[in-house]
């Protein structure tokens, strides 16, 4: 005798051919209604919902019992699939419905603080505390069974390829490169820290020196970083390594993983190979490294043409070494009135902007607060350079380039999606290249790497590490999705000599590489082959995919943006026996 019913099917995928067939279903009760002699539940399960109905067929003690379900209370049920008389066209199951014969309650349940229901419009923070409710959602069931197949596909891809699935430790060496870590007290070795692994970088490099020559992992990162939609403190890479490659080798074979994944979880076919952007075109042309291309309004220089006209915030500008570009909201200028665009202004000043020019192209010329500092020659030569036409919006920003980029950047995503223009069934694929080495910190007042120290420059930039660090180019290249950086990586050095000379570029001493680093130096004394890899952020990748616009959507039990699980409490509080044994002394009303 059992006690618990052994099912026969899920709730999801009964079909009118099921009728006649006595089936056994377990799941969570959605809804209960009692029309007198009638009570139809629906019951829930991962799979979806199928109708059970109780009525003057079924016996009266069974019929008592289903009158006390109630939402969310889990059940069992047996009885006999037959065609329903007024069917459901929403729900792949509304053809039929379950006659029930017998029923048992494994659970009953309190009302819940959260409908299960998609569209509940709840406040995230309840979500979060109540994640275990949260997830009985339907999307939610979907998204976590849709990363599961993301992560079956990846692995049968690479394996395939003739890569190995390597763990590599989760207990690891500090670094001062990169984010800040989470570190982890040793109790054996007091006054010494694990860090948790930012990202497996070292151990996949020291993987290619073991001669493993192609490793994957599907890897827990960590990283104590300000958090945001698509950033979270632990988060899964796919992460990767290949030996003897090139960068094109790296890149054909994602393109391939990628064209893969995609057939094989949403059906589509995406063209390969990706179009491919230097880091300084992408800069010019777009203000980002991670340009979206689903839309126009790409930046143009507009620099020479200001250099000497009466607008004097612009030509000061010139004058001192800045730029002047600009982007053109195809039909913007009925969009946009005067106090939008002042509200433009007001969001590009978070970038650094100090005002937003505008003109309106008209009929018969411009409107525009600056048009009186331009002659109709002038006019015409930007209008001309925008390539605009009558009912666009041209929006400026002067100052340093880096300003420029970053305003107009922002405002051209920010415009495209207030105009409806980011379609998420779109998946605009691109590679960003030859990504500087160094960028400079004024923060920390140097030079630090711009992907990691690990990265291999260009042959012909080598010499200039010292001298020109700013020009340095790297064999460094991401993979963008629609605007998102999906995923990066690099050719990485596999020489001790240049190794050493990239640590020196990044004010590294030999003691502090030798203390953090030894062991990778190390392992290029006895012979580490050319190697390069890349990562994506999995998270990253199936947000994109379902057209999630948060990564805390694709994930089971997300933290909040103060890096707390609402559900459990973590992080917690800890015993002052725990901290004696790990010599730990915290400040007292460090709260
Ligand atoms: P990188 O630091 O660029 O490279 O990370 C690789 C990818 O991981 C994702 N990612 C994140 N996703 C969610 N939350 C975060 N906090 C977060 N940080 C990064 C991004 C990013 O593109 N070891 C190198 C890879 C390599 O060179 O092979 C690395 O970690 O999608
Ligand atoms: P002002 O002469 O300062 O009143 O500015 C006139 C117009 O130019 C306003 O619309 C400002 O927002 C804009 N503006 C001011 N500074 C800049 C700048 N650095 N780049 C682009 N537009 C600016």
């Amino acid at each position: 005798m059992r006690d618990v019913f052994k099912r026969t099917d899920m709730c999801g995928d009964l079909r009118i051919e099921d009728a006649g067939r006595d089936v056994v279903l377990n799941g969570w009760v959605a809804k209960k209604r009692n029309l007198g002699g009638l009570i139809f539940a629906d019951l829930r399960d991962r799979t979806g919902i199928t109708q059970i109905v109780f009525d003057d067929k079924t016996e009266k003690s069974v019929f008592d019992k289903a009158d006390t379900l109630k939402s969310e209370y889990v059940i069992g049920v047996k009885g006999t699939v037959g065609e329903r008389e007024s069917k459901n066209k929403k729900i792949p199951t509304g053809d039929i419905e379950v006659r029930a014969a017998e029923l048992v309650i494994y659970s009953t349940a309190d009302t819940p603080p959260i409908y299960v229901k998609d569209d509940d419009n709840v406040d995230e923070n309840l979500r979060l505390k109540y994640r275990f409710l949260d997830l009985r959602k339907p999307k939610m069931q979907r998204n976590l069974a849709f990363r599961h197949k993301v992560a079956q596909v990846t692995r049968r891809f690479f394996s395939d390829e003739g890569f190995l699935e390597i763990e590599t430790p989760d207990l690891d060496k500090p670094t001062p490169e990169g984010a800040r870590d989470y570190l982890i007290p040793s109790r054996v070795n007091h006054g010494r820290f694990y860090a948790l692994p930012q990202s497996p970088q070292l151990y996949k490099q020291l993987l290619m020196a073991s001669g493993c020559d192609r490793y994957f992992q599907i890897a827990k990162c960590f990283r104590d970083e300000d958090l945001r939609a698509d950033r979270q403190p632990e988060f899964t890479q796919i992460d990767m390594e290949l030996s003897f490659v090139e960068p094109d080798d790296i890149m054909e074979i994602q393109e391939r993983y990628l064209k893969t994944l995609f057939k094989e979880t949403i059906g589509l076919d995406i063209q390969i190979p990706f179009q491919r952007i230097p880091y300084d075109e992408a800069m010019d042309r777009f203000g980002s490294d991670k340009p979206d291309t689903r839309f126009g309004f790409e930046l143009k220089d507009l620099t020479d043409l200001m250099k000497d006209c009466g607008f004097k915030v612009f030509s000061s500008t010139v004058d001192a070494g800045g730029v002047v570009k600009a982007i053109c909201i195809t039909g913007g200028a009925d969009k946009y009135s005067r106090k939008d665009i002042d509200k433009l202004g007001e969001k590009a000043k978070d970038y650094g902007a100090k005002g937003l020019a505008w003109m309106k192209v008209t009929d018969g010329g411009i409107t525009s607060p600056i048009a009186k500092f331009f002659d109709d020659g002038q006019k015409k030569s930007i209008i001309g350079r925008m390539e605009a036409k009558p009912g666009d919006l041209i929006l400026f920003v002067s100052d340093t380039y880096k300003v420029v980029s970053d305003s107009l950047g922002f405002l051209r995503r920010h415009i495209a999606d207030d105009m409806g223009l980011l379609d998420p069934k779109k998946f605009n694929f691109l590679w960003v290249t030859d990504f500087p080495m160094f960028e400079y910190s004024e923060e920390e007042g140097r030079w630090l790497a711009m992907h990691h120290p690990f990265t291999m420059p260009r042959e012909e930039d080598v010499d200039k590490m010292l001298t020109d660090p700013g020009s340095v180019k790297a064999k460094a290249y991401d993979i963008v999705l629609n605007g998102v950086e999906a995923g990066g990586g690099s050719i990485r050095i596999h020489d001790r000599e240049l190794q050493k000379k990239v640590f020196k570029a990044l004010h590294i001493s030999d003691e502090q590489a030798q203390e953090k680093f030894g062991f990778l130096l190390e392992a290029f004394r006895y012979g580490a082959p050319p190697h390069g890899g890349l990562a994506y952020g999995m998270d990253r990748l199936v947000m994109l995919m379902l057209g999630e616009s948060s990564i805390r959507e694709v994930i089971a039990f997300p933290k909040n943006a103060n890096a707390q699980c609402l559900m459990s409490g973590a992080p917690g509080l800890i015993e002052q026996s725990q901290l004696d044994e790990l010599a730990i002394r915290t400040v007292p009303d460090a709260e």
